[in-house]
């Protein structure tokens, strides 16, 4: 499903816009070290076409990713070597199965990607591993869908805690099964036995009447 997404998808797109505001921009309640980005492992799990690894190669970190197919890492890898991107580490891997070794990382990002299953049928196993290859101390920024987020519409649920999409938006997850969370204080619960210092954000966005409705989380590797 997601092969034949990106192989129609000609171009790299910009950044997500919550993105930069989490690297770049200054908040009450959050203010990422900017001046000691550089020269820290940042990976994105699950990223896409590449666009969000191209921002934090700007941001000074050692860019890194894992997509979960060999096409898809060798489109990022076209990607970002046509904007003159050579020194990315994009691997094939899985939210439940990171190729790289245990506290590889200072920061890790799943955008828009950390729930979906797949084959795996327990979220913990991905908690799990984010916590295995990020350092102690280190950052994870998540984002998540709320339940009423768009892409819940027409979804069903298969258990408690998981639905799965019957009538998708974009046409491409029909069948797949998606982790939905309660709130974000279940979102804090799943990952505290790992991590702290948990730091929530919230988008309510009806963009032209989709409604764009996310978790944001900020949190560090106990
Ligand atoms: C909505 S896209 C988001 C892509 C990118 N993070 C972005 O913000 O543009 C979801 C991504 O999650 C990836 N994905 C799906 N299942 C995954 C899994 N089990 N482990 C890691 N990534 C996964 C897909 O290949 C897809 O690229």
């Amino acid at each position: 499903m997601w092969n034949k997404a990106y192989r129609e998808k000609r171009d790299m797109a910009y950044p997500s816009e919550y993105v930069i505001r989490i690297l770049k921009g200054k908040y009450p309640r959050l203010n990422l070290d900017k001046a000691n980005f550089k020269g820290k492992k940042f990976c994105d799990m699950g990223c896409g076409d590449g666009r969000n690894v191209a921002l934090a190669k700007e941001c000074g970190f050692l860019p890194h990713g894992v997509e979960i197919t060999d096409d898809i890492v060798a489109k990022i890898q076209e990607n970002l070597k046509n904007i003159g991107i050579t020194d990315a580490d994009i691997r094939a891997g899985m939210n439940n199965n990171i190729p790289f070794d245990e506290a590889y990382f200072d920061y890790l990002m799943s955008w828009n990607a950390c729930y979906y299953m797949g084959e795996e049928t327990d979220f913990n196993n991905y908690v799990k591993e984010f916590a295995r290859v990020l350092k102690s101390e280190g950052y994870l920024l998540l984002s998540i869908p709320k339940k009423t987020c768009f892409i819940f519409d027409s979804s069903e649920q298969d258990r408690p805690g998981y639905n799965v999409i019957r009538d998708d938006y974009f046409g491409y997850r029909n069948g797949e099964i998606l982790r939905i969370f309660e709130d974000e204080q279940e979102i804090e619960d799943t990952f505290s036995p790992y991590f702290k210092n948990f730091i929530h954000a919230s988008i309510h966005d009806d963009c032209f009447g989709l409604a764009y409705h996310w978790h944001l989380t900020v949190c560090q590797r106990k």
